[in-house]
């Protein structure tokens, strides 16, 4: 700082104009960076500037600002030019700005100060703006803010007053959908002015209800903001100016929040509570009943270290003195071991079963690119439990972390490590019954600290450590203990006959198991199901107990635990949940009735296997309906045709199955905040109602590159798969979760999943990178469509028919036409609409009945002939469907869009020949039938991308 106020001294009588100017939490400003300064006169309005984005704020779009010298910036047309007669306190009607400092400011006469104005749309600044946002509004992280306006009273004095200057800046910036207002203040060294009072900091929407002021306006207090902070950070307030004023400081109309809302479960990385007020002084958090210390609290936050934990699906609840405030849930998972990566006898250790009489492990370390290039700190999490077999209650459950103490270790030069189990745990005065689950963490001492939300340790290695007399008699006595199967078999989900062997980590509802996945070779993978080629999982939906169930390299299911069938558990791992009750009553009981070593046999073997069946297993037979490209619906009877509508229309609706799927259609890029009048059109949100589950919403946003998703109206808070941080979520990462089994997950930068445990049910979203088109994969239950009298631009099973009945006859690619007026009667009303719309958007702002796209015919007809017609022919050789890759490429002009017809297709032939094969397992296996219930499902693609019109 010093060094520019000498520099000022030499440059008296001159203006700042050729200098970028650094102030601390500033973002750069000066003529240097391209700033206008204000005219020097009193008083001063500028006329008004247009902006480059519509900017939000308070319900109201504004496409032009003005800057007021009095320390406002304005939106609207309302100022008050009389300057020496200030009009008093907000709320104010029709006077629409926001106010950083609205005081009696003079620069007319005094060359030493200015106010330099300026837009931002360069990624740097935009990024330092990002930064102070997601600063103040955690639960915003996902957004990148993509234009700002940036005002700067830069010493500036008061009119005739006494001496004294005042530096500060004020910011608003949009992500093009949510709006923020930030104020940053660097000196205030003079509050009153001529006009006898004293300055207001705030804003006002001008409708007599939107109004803020900060309490320290009107006194000479004001000048204190300069170490005040709504945010944690001196001088700096950060406000979120969309909606309505209840949101302007605390968001709070959404309730407690956390971010992240899951993470490791064994702790030691920053979570932050947000989404209501934090103006009590004093405040407890508490998570799974364990109360968490040194807590930072900010005005619009509360940030925590997350302590390690049992895992699962936790609350976190906040009290003020003793007073409950609030509470959300915290997923605290078990992150994938993976200590293959660095061990040689990682398939002796890991998940293993161990005895105490042993003494200690040794781990062998190879030497490979990740031994040699980190340092690693060596950290064991342990937790201790006991189980009353006669009841199935866990008691004297405990935990802890302990720190080696090897400091930063090249493991390759180590070679080996034995960790005696007594630098762990006591061993001579234990129960015997006492089991010991030791998690050996291998943490990365980054070069680099880059913020990863729930960073977990990055290599794991779980071993259970039992004393030797229990490991030999817990299997006798388990079994005597144990009930009939049958309990569990009537909870667990039936499995599905036969898998896709393109192995995905979700099929028909259940998630691949990490013990034996399809995705990887086998080896140590599928050892303990030898003849297995990959298991899936899913939890029962009733109680613990969850199904297991396994497949041979064809797909097909395994029903003999001699050929590596699954086997039930009755206490699901629930996908990655850490639960010690399957520790205790699925795990220990294999080793110890499998795997003994002082009276190994068969018949022990087999003594776990009747009370760990298989379960059984359901054909599902799905029926593709196909489509994709340009506005392309499959029919859920196998049809397809094109609608080009623009709007939100009903896509499929059952009101017998309460189930419910609405798109919003709009040309390709209507969605920016700048249409153009581009014909091509794309569903670009969409949003489904399933019974009684959470509401789910998906909009895509091509200019911010980015899926907003919002559950029940809340926006979901996750930190998208990017380039860069994909290594840390490797294959897919769980977004969402809920108690009734709807799972959200990104699949990959662009493909994202929804499934409902339940009924199979499963959404598969793919976006094109470049955010313009948005592909829907339906694979429905058959008889959920077939019983519930589904309407919509879907159809029902015979084809398209109107909500009263009326069949449409016929419904192709060609005659999209006379199917124009089809489309159009399913668009939906705001009554009927199940979306939720941002303020100041509403269902309105995404209609557009006048709109008439131009028909295949005549879009044929006009590039017949042409080299544009050759390119597109070219480009879609080799498709199933070629017609309606043409027709895409046609209309875009853009060859690659061939490449999701092509994405498309792979699908198609995918689930033909899985449908092949289950109508020949159901013909071939009559005896069967009666045991294996035939339930079908449907799949229907809505890959509606393009709606045009050409002339
Ligand atoms: C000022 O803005 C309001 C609301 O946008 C509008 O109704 C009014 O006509 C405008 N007045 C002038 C003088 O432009
Ligand atoms: C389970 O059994 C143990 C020992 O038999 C007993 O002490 C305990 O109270 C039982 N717990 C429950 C929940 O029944
Ligand atoms: C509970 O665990 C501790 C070791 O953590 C052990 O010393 C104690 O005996 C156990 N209590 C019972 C009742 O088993
Ligand atoms: C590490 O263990 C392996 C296998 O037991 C042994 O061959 C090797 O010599 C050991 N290395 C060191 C440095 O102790
Ligand atoms: C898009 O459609 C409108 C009529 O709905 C038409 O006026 C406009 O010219 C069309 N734009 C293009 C690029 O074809």
């Amino acid at each position: 700082m010093i060094h520019w106020q000498l520099f000022l001294f030499f440059l008296v009588g001159r203006t700042f104009a050729q200098q970028s100017l650094n102030i601390n939490n500033f973002v750069p400003f000066g003529s240097a960076v391209g700033d206008k300064t204000l005219e020097r006169r009193i008083d001063f309005v500028t006329g008004p500037i247009p902006i480059k984005f519509r900017f939000p704020f308070f319900n109201q779009w504004h496409d032009e600002i003005k800057l007021w010298s009095h320390g406002l910036i304005l939106f609207g047309n309302i100022t008050y030019n009389l300057p020496h007669t200030p009009p008093g306190p907000f709320p104010l009607r029709n006077f629409i700005c926001a106010a950083p400092y609205w005081a009696d400011t003079d620069i007319a006469q005094d060359l030493q100060s200015d106010i330099f104005y300026r837009e931002v749309d360069d990624v740097e600044t935009l990024s330092q703006i990002t930064s102070m946002v997601r600063n103040g509004f955690p639960q915003f992280t996902t957004y990148r803010m993509l234009w700002a306006f940036v005002a700067t009273w830069y010493r500036v004095p008061g009119h005739q007053s006494s001496p004294g200057r005042n530096t500060f800046q004020a910011i608003i910036t949009t992500n093009g959908f949510y709006s923020f207002t930030i104020f940053t203040y660097h000196q205030l060294q003079w509050s009153a002015g001529l006009w006898g009072g004293y300055p207001q900091i705030g804003f006002n929407a001008g409708d007599q209800v939107n109004y803020f002021t900060l309490e320290k306006s009107f006194s000479p207090d004001v000048v204190e903001v300069v170490n005040d902070s709504n945010i944690g950070v001196p001088g700096q307030f950060v406000f979120h100016t969309t909606g309505n004023i209840s949101d302007v400081e605390c968001n709070s109309v959404e309730g407690l929040q956390s971010m992240p809302f899951r993470g490791s479960m064994y702790g030691g990385y920053e979570f932050r509570l947000s989404g209501i007020c934090f103006n009590q002084s004093d405040y407890t958090v508490e998570i799974d009943g364990q109360q968490i210390v040194n807590c930072q609290i900010a005005p619009s936050y509360i940030s925590c270290m997350m302590p390690m934990t049992y895992g699962g699906r936790l609350k976190i609840r906040l009290y003020s003195e003793r007073r409950p405030i609030g509470e959300t849930d915290f997923l605290a998972i078990e992150p994938e071991h993976n200590a293959h990566l660095i061990l040689h006898n990682y398939h002796e250790l890991d998940d293993s079963v161990q005895q105490t009489d042993n003494d200690q492990f040794a781990l062998q370390f190879q030497s490979n690119a990740i031994t040699n290039n980190y340092l690693f700190h060596v950290v064991v999490y342990y937790y201790g439990a006991q189980m009353w077999l006669n009841n199935g209650t866990i008691h004297n459950r405990t935990h802890s972390r302990i720190d080696l103490g090897l400091g930063p270790r090249n493991l390759s030069l180590l070679q080996n490590l034995t960790i005696r189990y007594e630098s762990i745990f006591s061993i001579i005065d234990q129960p015997v019954d006492r089991t010991h689950l030791l998690t050996i963490a291998f943490e990365v001492v980054r070069p680099s600290s880059r913020i990863v939300w729930a960073a977990v340790p990055l290599i794991l290695l779980r071993i259970i450590v039992v004393a030797a007399v229990t490991f030999e008699s817990y299997c006798p006595l388990w079994h005597a203990f144990e009930p009939n199967p049958q309990i569990y078999i009537n909870q667990i989900p039936p499995c599905p006959c036969r898998v896709l062997t393109t192995w995905s980590e979700n099929q028909l509802g259940f998630t691949a198991d990490g013990a034996c996945d399809g995705r990887y070779p086998l080896g140590k993978n599928c050892m303990f199901h030898q003849g297995a080629s990959g298991c899936y999982r899913r939890k029962s939906n009733t109680g613990n107990a969850g199904a297991q169930c396994c497949y041979n390299s064809q797909g097909a299911w395994i029903s003999n635990w001699e050929n590596g069938a699954g086997t039930l558990d009755a206490y699901s791992p629930d996908g990655s949940l850490l639960s010690l009750g399957h520790i205790f009553s699925d795990v220990i009981p294999y080793f110890s009735c499998c795997k003994s070593i002082l009276s190994p046999s068969k018949e022990r073997c087999k003594q776990y296997m009747n009370k760990r069946p298989p379960g059984r297993c359901e054909n599902l037979l799905p029926l593709p309906a196909g489509g994709n490209g340009d506005p392309h619906f499959t029919t859920l009877n196998g049809g397809s045709y094109t609608f080009n509508g623009y709007g939100e229309y009903t896509l499929i609706k059952s009101t017998v199955a309460q189930f419910e799927v609405q798109v919003r259609l709009a040309p390709v890029n209507a969605n920016s905040p700048s249409p153009s009048s581009d014909n091509a059109t794309a569903i670009v949100a969409f949003v489904i109602r399933n019974g009684n589950q959470s509401l789910v919403q998906f909009e895509m946003f091509r200019i911010q590159k980015m899926i907003e998703i919002r559950v029940n109206g809340r926006t979901i808070e996750y930190t998208p798969l990017t380039t860069e941080n994909i290594e840390f979520f490797t294959t897919s990462q769980l977004i969402y979760s809920d108690d009734h089994q709807l799972n959200i997950r990104q699949t990959s930068l662009t493909s994202f999943e929804i499934s409902y445990g339940e009924t199979s049910m499963q959404f598969i979203v793919n976006a094109r990178s470049a955010f313009d088109f948005l592909d829907l994969l339906f694979i429905l239950p058959r008889d959920l469509m077939k019983n519930g009298q589904p309407r919509g631009l879907m159809g029902d099973l015979d084809g398209l028919v109107y909500e009263n009945g009326t069949r449409v006859l016929s419904a192709t690619m060609t005659n999209d036409q006379s199917l124009f007026e089809y489309g159009e009667s399913w668009r939906t009303t705001s009554a009927t609409s199940l979306f939720y719309y941002n303020s100041p958007n509403s269902y309105a702002t995404y209609q557009n009945t006048k709109y008439r796209p131009a028909f295949h015919q005549t879009l044929l007809q006009k590039y017949n002939g042409t080299s544009r017609f050759t390119m597109a022919q070219q480009s879609c050789q080799n498709l199933k469907d070629s017609q309606r890759c043409v027709y895409d490429v046609l209309i875009t002009n853009d060859p690659t869009l061939s490449l999701m017809h092509k994405q498309f297709d792979t699908n198609m032939v995918t689930w033909e020949s899985y449908i092949k094969q289950v109508e020949e397992d159901i013909a071939n296996q009559p005896s069967k039938a009666t045991t294996n219930t035939i339930s079908k499902l449907l799949i229907g693609w809505a890959c509606a991308h393009l709606f045009f019109i050409f002339h």
